[in-house]
């Protein structure tokens, strides 16, 4: 067990030239922010409130195909795994299945490092039989763990269809990256949202509360704070909304008026009504999940959805290298 003041963590962003990456999207004919910086400490708590408005069905939805078929995924998975946390977020989702799933170690990995060392502090006061171990990375790069991560039995558990925010080429390789790391007996225990009525959808990602609107403006607040930059919040507007050609929801903010905003090293004018793309969150249907899957390395895939079909969870096992 270790002492939750000596958990180890890497550094946010470590590694990556973050003020260049923001630099390049921002000049783009298309601009786009990545959506790995919606997620500064106020961008994860937003984040949190999303998962409880009504609109945002995958969250409770996906907790509702755990309680109901949790007995059954367990039984799939076995005790004693490895619990590789993909995103963790506040890391209540795993930690909801610990009775369940038993895991003899815990690794938690988040791009928010701070957020994320705050949670398993508490996590470990609760559950201190279980080896826990905090690692702050982003996904986006490479997926290398360090040797204190047990070689056997891991299970990468990926929940809330945070798959989606891949397009579908960059999900399968990111899918094999997590394959190349599963080691012996490996697997993985992941959401994926399913294609849907638009209504549903468009609801989910522009809720009358406007949680998800601040979301998705609170990423100029870090861009802010990352790249010196000038963005005024109050200039620009949310949209989010079911693309049904790319079977993908898609957030943008969109500029009310025309606007300079400048950077260390850069400005752009943005014309009245341009568009930032700010995330895509892919809507799959089960057969295509199962391949992507399948594509990547894994095979044996059991899959539970809710009585609607618009959630599933799938659990499959890495084939040998
Ligand atoms: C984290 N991810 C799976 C969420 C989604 O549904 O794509 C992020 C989100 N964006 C807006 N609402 C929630």
């Amino acid at each position: 067990m270790l002492n939750p003041t000596s958990i180890a963590t890497r550094t946010d962003h470590e590694g990556l030239h973050v003020p260049a990456e923001l630099d390049a999207s921002l000049r783009a004919r298309q601009a786009w922010i990545s959506p790995k910086f919606l997620y500064d400490p106020l961008g994860s708590k937003l984040f949190e409130a999303i998962c409880e408005l009504p609109e945002y069905y995958p969250t409770r939805t996906e907790a509702a195909i755990f309680a109901a078929h949790g007995a059954e995924i367990a039984q799939t998975v076995g005790p004693g795994c490895t619990l590789i946390d993909l995103g963790a977020g506040n890391c209540a989702k795993a930690a909801s299945l610990f009775p369940l799933l038993r895991p003899a170690q815990y690794v938690p990995i988040d791009i928010s490092a701070e957020f994320l060392q705050d949670a398993v502090g508490r996590l470990q006061q609760r559950f201190r039989h279980i080896e826990m171990q905090a690692l702050g990375m982003d996904l986006s790069g490479p997926l290398t763990l360090p040797d204190s991560v047990r070689a056997s039995r891991r299970l990468f558990f990926y929940p809330g269809s945070s798959i989606g925010n891949f397009n579908p080429d960059e999900a399968r390789d990111f899918l094999q990256r997590v394959h190349a790391q599963c080691g012996q007996d490996g697997g993985i225990l992941i959401g994926i949202d399913l294609a849907k009525d638009h209504k549903v959808l468009d609801a989910a990602y522009d809720d009358a509360l406007g949680v998800t609107a601040a979301f998705n403006l609170n990423v100029l607040n870090h861009v802010n704070r990352l790249l010196g930059a000038d963005f005024d919040i109050r200039g620009w507007r949310h949209r989010g909304f079911y693309n049904a050609d790319e079977r993908r929801v898609e957030m943008h903010l969109e500029a009310k008026s025309a606007q300079l905003v400048t950077w260390r090293g850069g400005s752009r004018r943005f014309a009245q009504g341009e568009w930032i793309h700010t995330e895509n969150s892919h809507k799959y249907r089960q057969s295509d999940a199962v391949g992507l899957l399948e594509q990547s390395g894994f095979a044996a895939s059991r899959v539970w959805t809710d009585p609607d079909g618009w959630f599933a969870v799938i659990h499959a096992r890495a084939l040998s290298h």
